[in-house]
């Protein structure tokens, strides 16, 4: 099969010929349509985290997809040959034709979304439900303040905690507050020119956190006693938390089958819906992570576009279409 792979740290993608793998009782083989990008790849790839996320080399990266089951194991239940399905994993493989993986990651494709809108929704959508569901505990009636809203990850996490009844605000850029309001956001916070804990009149139940850094720190400040402070960045001091009375954590993703299969039916109803920023064959891989990392200077050992030259990218997923 063709799929794209990188031999070394620090090194280029090579789109070539690998042999297609085979599944084990309790797995599917999914002839991959469309697979999506994320920051993870490029920062497995860089070796930067190789102590915490070792991958075995050569790599093929990409930890989401969408595609039709070709092939079952014989333990397998529930799936069968010819159905799409959506899924992610923990670690990476999606960039190449045919991927393995276990049922209790996959759940059925939307049927409204195309192959390439529906590979850009596991990893953000689930990580948005599990930090403001699983670990946020949010509930009807509280308050969110959800930091990076219009990125891939906030973007859903806007969507289903206005859905789940939650006011939602957020901060972001101001050429995203159109965007952002129309996905269910009450107040856009301009990070870039106010400082949120000067701006926001009341405390929040729930923070998320997709940003970490200094925005996590002035966190604490609009949390109220008992809120929860949740990370997909950093760890969250024990300390701090233990000072203000809330609970803080870093969370990871766990793919599940379940969570999905939740976010897919809201996906089918038209209660969320994804964002695409750009797709790209799946042999120019190396043309979209070195755009990508433009916005991630330090990573990949690609350099951010020149001093001073910081741009806006559009908001969405970049998409790699396999088939
Ligand atoms: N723990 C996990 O399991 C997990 C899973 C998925 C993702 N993540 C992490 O979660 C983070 C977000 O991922 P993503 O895919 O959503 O990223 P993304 O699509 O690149 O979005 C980042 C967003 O943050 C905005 N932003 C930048 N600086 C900001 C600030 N100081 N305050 C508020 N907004 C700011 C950006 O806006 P501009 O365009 O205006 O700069 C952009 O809209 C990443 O660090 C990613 O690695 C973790």
């Amino acid at each position: 099969m063709k799929a794209v792979r990188l031999l070394e740290y620090g090194g280029e993608l090579e789109f070539n010929d690998v042999p297609t793998p085979t599944i084990a009782r309790d797995e599917v083989l999914v002839k991959i349509k469309s697979t999506a990008v994320n920051h993870l790849d490029l920062v497995k790839a860089s070796g930067k985290v190789r102590q915490i996320l070792p991958i075995d080399l050569p790599w093929i990266p990409g930890h989401e997809f969408s595609g039709v089951v070709e092939q079952i194991g014989s333990d397998v239940a529930g799936y069968a040959p010819g159905d799409a399905v959506i899924g992610a994993n923990g670690t990476g493989g999606a960039y190449a034709e045919y991927l393995p993986v276990r049922p209790a990651v996959i759940a059925r494709k939307p049927s409204t979304l195309s192959f390439e809108e529906a590979a850009s929704v596991p990893v953000a959508a689930q990580t948005a439900w599990e930090g403001i569901f699983t670990h946020g505990h949010l509930e009807k009636g509280q308050t969110i303040l959800i930091h990076g809203g219009a990125g891939a990850v906030g973007a859903y996490a806007v969507q289903l905690a206005s859905h789940a009844g939650a006011t939602v605000i957020v901060t972001a850029s101001s050429d995203d507050e159109a965007y952002l309001n129309s996905i269910g956001a009450s107040q856009v916070i301009d990070y870039r020119e106010a400082q949120f804990e000067k701006v926001l009149r009341e405390k929040v139940d729930v923070v998320f956190d997709l940003i970490g850094g200094d925005t996590q720190k002035r966190s604490f400040l609009v949390l109220k006693e008992g809120g929860h402070l949740v990370s997909a960045t950093q760890p969250v001091s024990q300390e701090e938390t233990a000072k203000y009375h809330v609970s803080g954590e870093m969370m990871r993703l766990a793919p599940s089958g379940d969570v999905l299969g939740k976010i897919a039916k809201l996906l089918e109803e038209g209660t969320i819906r994804p964002d695409v920023a750009t797709v790209y064959a799946l042999q120019d891989a190396a043309q979209a992570w070195k755009d990508i990392a433009g916005n991630l200077p330090g990573v990949h050992g690609v350099s951010p576009s020149g001093p001073g030259a910081e741009r806006r990218r559009p908001h969405g997923k970049i998409v790699l279409r396999v088939a």
